[in-house]
C-alpha cells in the first residue's frame, strides 16, 4: 500500500513543484541525489571512480512539456559527455525519453537522443535509455533498436522483470546484440501486464538474469547490467557465473547512488564490474519518491537524520 502511495505522490505536480523549491526538500533528496549541478555530479563520479566503481550519470528530469525544456535537458547531456571524455572518467549517461519530449513529439525525442548517441559514439561512450512506465515500453525498445542499428554498441535500454512481456523483449534485444540493464521495475503496473507478487517478480528476475549471463558467456559480446540491490539475487548471480564459467568481463552489477554502498564496495573488491547510477539536478522529486516507494523504511531513516542535524 505504501509503495502505491509513494508512486502516486511521485506523479503529483503541485507537490513536486513545492518540494523541489524548498530547502528542506533539497536537503532530504541528498540521500539519493548527488547534488544540483553538473559539477556536483562530476565530483561524485570522481569519488566513486576512485573506489574502482564505474558510473552512469543521470541528469534528473521527466515529463517535460515543451521543446525548449527537452533541448535544455539534451544540452546537459552533451556537457556530461564532453566532461567524461576530458576528465577521463569511467562513466556513461542514462536518459529518460519523457525528459526529451517523448510525451508531445516522439520524433523530436528520437532526434535528440540520436544526437546524444552520435556524440557518445565520437567520444567512445554509451547512452542508456532508462525505462519508464508501461506506456513507454514498446516505444523505448523500438527507438533503441533504430538507434543501435545506426550506432552499434553505443546505446542500450532497460528491461523490467515485473512485466510479463520482458522475456520476449530480452530475446528480441539480445538477438540484435543490444545491451540490456535488467531491473525489477519501479512504476505502478496492473496485474494484466505485470506480476503483482514480489516473489514472482524476483523469480522472473533470476530467470532472466541467468539467460542474459548465458547469452553473454557464449562470446556474443552483449554486455549486460544486473541492476539490483537484492543481496540474495546478487549471490545467486555470483554462484551462477562461477558454475557456468561466465567471465566477469561479460556483465556488471549496477546499483543506485546512496543504496547499499557496502555491497557496491565489496563486489568491486572481489573483482566484479560495478556501476553506480548517479542522479543529479533540481528536478529530483519523482526519482526521490520512487526510492521511498521501494523502501518505505527510508522515510524513518530520513526523518531521524533530519532531526539529528
Ligand atoms: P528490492 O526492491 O527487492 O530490494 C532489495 C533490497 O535492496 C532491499 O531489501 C534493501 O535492502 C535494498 N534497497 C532497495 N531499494 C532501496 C532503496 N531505495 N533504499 C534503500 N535500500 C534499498 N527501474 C525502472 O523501472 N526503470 C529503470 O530504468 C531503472 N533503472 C535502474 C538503474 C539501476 C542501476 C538500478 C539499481 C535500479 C534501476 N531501477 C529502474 C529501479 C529498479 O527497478 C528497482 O525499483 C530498484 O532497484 C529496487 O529493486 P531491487 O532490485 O534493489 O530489489
Amino acid at each position: 500500500m505504501l509503495r502505491s502511495l509513494f508512486i502516486a505522490l511521485s506523479q503529483n505536480r503541485k507537490l513536486r513543484s513545492f518540494s523541489e523549491r524548498s530547502a528542506v526538500g533539497r536537503q532530504l533528496s541528498g540521500r539519493f541525489v548527488a547534488g544540483m549541478s553538473v559539477e556536483d555530479a562530476l565530483g561524485a563520479c570522481e569519488r566513486v571512480n576512485r573506489e574502482g566503481i564505474a558510473v552512469s550519470l543521470d541528469s534528473l528530469g521527466e515529463s517535460v512539456r515543451e521543446e525548449s525544456e527537452a533541448r535544455a535537458s539534451a544540452e546537459i547531456y552533451h556537457r556530461l559527455l564532453d566532461a567524461i571524455a576530458e576528465r577521463g572518467l569511467k562513466a556513461n549517461v542514462s536518459v529518460k525519453l519523457s525528459q526529451v519530449g517523448m510525451d508531445f513529439d516522439p520524433a523530436l525525442a528520437e532526434r535528440i537522443v540520436g544526437e546524444m548517441v552520435e556524440h557518445a559514439d565520437q567520444a567512445n561512450s554509451f547512452v542508456r535509455i532508462d525505462m519508464e512506465g508501461s506506456p513507454y515500453t514498446e516505444a523505448t525498445i523500438a527507438m533503441t533498436e533504430r538507434l543501435a542499428a545506426r550506432f552499434p554498441g553505443r546505446v542500450g535500454t532497460v528491461l523490467q522483470a515485473y512485466l510479463f512481456r520482458t522475456e520476449g523483449d530480452a530475446e528480441r534485444l539480445l538477438g540484435q546484440g543490444i545491451r540490456i540493464r535488467l531491473c525489477k521495475g519501479a512504476y505502478k503496473e496492473g496485474p494484466e501486464i505485470a506480476f503483482p507478487a514480489k516473489v514472482d517478480v524476483d523469480a522472473n528476475y533470476v530467470k532472466l538474469m541467468k539467460r542474459l549471463a548465458t547469452f553473454s558467456k557464449n562470446g556474443t559480446g552483449v554486455f549486460c547490467g544486473i541492476a539490483t540491490h537484492d543481496e540474495v539475487i546478487v549471490d545467486q548471480m555470483r554462484e551462477f557465473v562461477r558454475e557456468h564459467r561466465v567471465p566477469k568481463s561479460a556483465f556488471e552489477f549496477q546499483m543506485l547512488y546512496g543504496v547499499r554502498r557496502d555491497l557496491q564496495r565489496r563486489l568491486a573488491a572481489e573483482g566484479y564490474g560495478v556501476r553506480v547510477y548517479i542522479p543529479f539536478g533540481p528536478e529530483w522529486y519523482p526519482y526521490f519518491m520512487r526510492r521511498l516507494a521501494e523502501r518505505p523504511a527510508n522515510v524513518l531513516f530520513l526523518a531521524k537524520n533530519f532531526f539529528k542535524n
